[in-house]
């Protein structure tokens, strides 16, 4: 995992628009995302003590990829889409790597380089985006509680009160 601030230029969004200032697990920690290196060549125990943890009931395997995912680039749009969701997104990166950005307390993009044996939990409420690296493979498994609410809220597209958004910024932006 490696995170920094994101620097708008004219690159496609699966190139790493490092701004090449970085940010630290504790100032991501106060935007409410929690980190953690799992090794997932190990096995599962680890996951499995987290899942119990922090109650993740179930869990499935998304494979990202030109040959397996149809029409991937029109998916990666929609990942790449300003959203947030009720619940937390969990995902264990297996393979490949991907970019989350999410919005700093001061409505910047931070973006989070994740790869094998990353696990990175963003709360539910915050503003969030998703793209694989250039070479458009990751596979991730993606942990929930038993019934989540997995609707992506977009962010031009959102009710001016949404209770979970709300308890998102009296929690962390306020
Ligand atoms: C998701 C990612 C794209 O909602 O944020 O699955
Ligand atoms: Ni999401």
């Amino acid at each position: 995992m490696r995170a920094y601030y994101y620097k708008e230029d004219d690159s496609d969004m699966c190139s790493p628009h490092d701004s090449g200032t970085p940010i630290n697990e504790e100032e991501l920690s106060r935007v409410g995302v929690v980190y953690y290196q799992i090794d997932v060549d190990s096995g599962m125990d680890r996951i499995n003590d987290i899942c119990a943890e922090r109650n993740y009931k179930s869990r499935d395997i998304v494979r990202i990829n030109r040959e397996e995912m149809h029409e991937l680039d029109a998916k990666l749009d929609v990942f790449f889409t300003e959203h947030f969701h009720e619940d937390e997104e969990i995902r264990l990166i297996l393979d490949g790597c991907g970019y989350f950005d999410l919005r700093s307390s001061d409505d910047k993009w931070i973006r989070i380089l994740v790869e094998k044996g990353d696990l990175l939990i963003l709360p539910a409420g915050i503003y969030h985006r998703f793209t694989t690296t250039q070479d458009k493979r990751i596979v991730a498994m993606r942990l929930f509680k038993e019934n989540p609410k997995w609707i992506a809220i977009n962010r031009n597209e959102n009710p001016v009160h949404n209770p979970f958004r709300n308890d998102y910024v009296s929690q962390y932006l306020s």
